[in-house]
């Protein structure tokens, strides 16, 4: 199949994109680089000719820096190419400034896919799958959570759009049955591609545990602060699934399967269904990597809840997909990026 990838700059973008390649589907990407970096893709294909998955004379994957917001600019993608569907991965994604930026999330977020989606329509492409979170089950009512736990009140604008765009698919892919939604909800992603060419790039200051890890570890920041103690799990600190990238980048092939299959609405969990504390990611990260990661604990940090794991034996059941690797392979390649590319791409 050939799959318009928006946001396929990105860290579970360009992950998904060898993945792609691998299973003999081809990609071409629409980022407008506000989070990513151009550079991401040349890697990308440097990979897929290394690893001999396209010829050497592989021109690397078509990109067009486009926002997803502009209907000409993606008008204009849909009329040089033929697309069987749509991996949707652009999205503003970072929590904290989703809180002080609500207008900016909401519009880059719901206005980018009611526009991509409309865009879709028009040109015949009504195959979609959406890059949705574990956020929005809020504070569970099941653990482990499975798709049959309802959705909660969201914490933050960011969650809210995932939130919110579920249901705006649902309701589109219900008036009209020839639309494929399959709605991902990732857990929490981590690690790297084995190669250490790719990987997470944060702008700033890390808001997530693993890159601010990676970045104590290579001395670019002092210490880690571990945020509360005090909770109700083994240790006091938040239990969270942690999923490989690759891994997650692997259940977007499977699910392109379930669009072949006609599969209308699909919903599915994509974690490993393993909780894993704060402190469990930090000794497995010193253990494995041999370097040392100064925390100290801090105060909790609002919004985030006590524990977040999933049950993924649906995505199993239907798609063929499970998780393969562990919390040593995540901290590992994880690290493995991070110490070949201390300042990112
Ligand atoms: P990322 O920021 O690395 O990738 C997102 C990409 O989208 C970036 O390259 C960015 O430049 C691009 N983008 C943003 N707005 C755009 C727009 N208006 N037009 C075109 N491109 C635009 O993030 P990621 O971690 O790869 O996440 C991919 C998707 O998965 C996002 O939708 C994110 O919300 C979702 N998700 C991520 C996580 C996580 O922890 N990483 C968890 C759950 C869900
Ligand atoms: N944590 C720390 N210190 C840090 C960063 C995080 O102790 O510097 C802790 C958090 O308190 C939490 C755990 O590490 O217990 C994981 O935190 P992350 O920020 O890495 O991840 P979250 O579970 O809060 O959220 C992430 C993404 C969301 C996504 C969600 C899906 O940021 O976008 O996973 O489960 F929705």
């Amino acid at each position: 199949m050939n799959i318009l990838v928006t946001g396929g700059a990105g860290f579970i973008g360009s992950h998904t994109i060898i993945e792609l390649y691998r299973a003999g589907h081809t990609a071409v990407v629409v980022d407008n680089l506000s989070n990513s970096k151009p550079e991401s893709l040349r890697r990308v294909a440097q990979i897929l000719k290394e690893e001999g998955v396209t010829g050497d004379s592989f021109q690397g994957v078509p990109f067009h820096e486009v926002d997803i917001r502009d209907r000409k600019g993606l008008d204009r993608v849909f009329e040089q190419y033929s697309f069987d569907a749509c991996i949707h991965f652009a999205g503003l994604k970072a929590v904290g400034e989703s809180v002080s930026k609500p207008i900016e999330y909401y519009e880059n977020n719901i206005s980018g896919t009611l526009v991509l989606v409309q865009a879709m329509r028009d040109h015949g492409v009504k195959n979609i799958i959406f890059s949705s979170s574990a956020t929005v089950y809020g504070n569970p009512e099941i653990i482990p959570i499975t798709e049959e736990c309802p959705k909660g009140v969201c914490t933050n604008p960011y969650g809210w759009t995932k939130s919110m765009l579920e249901q705006v698919l649902t309701d589109m892919q219900a008036a009209d049955k020839e639309w494929n939604v399959v709605l991902l909800r990732y857990f929490n992603p981590i690690g790297a591609h084995k190669s250490g060419l790719i990987g997470e790039n944060p702008n700033g200051i890390p808001n997530n545990l693993m890159p601010y890890v990676t970045q104590v570890a290579v001395g670019k920041r002092a210490e880690l602060g571990v945020f509360g103690n005090d909770y109700d799990t083994p240790d006091g600190t938040g239990v969270r699934d942690y999923i490989h990238v690759v891994d997650l980048a692997r259940g977007h092939v499977c699910a392109l399967k379930a669009i072949e299959r006609k599969c209308g609405l699909g919903l599915y969990n994509l974690g490993t269904g393993h909780g894993y504390s704060v402190l469990d990611v930090v000794k497995a990260f010193e253990r494995v990597n041999g370097v040392k990661v100064p925390y100290s604990i801090k105060p909790r940090r609002p919004g985030d809840i006590a524990t977040c794991y999933s049950d993924p034996s649906k995505a199993e059941r239907e798609l063929g997909w499970k998780a393969q690797y562990g919390l040593e392979d995540m901290v590992r390649d994880s690290w493995n990026w991070q110490r070949n590319n201390p300042d990112g791409f």
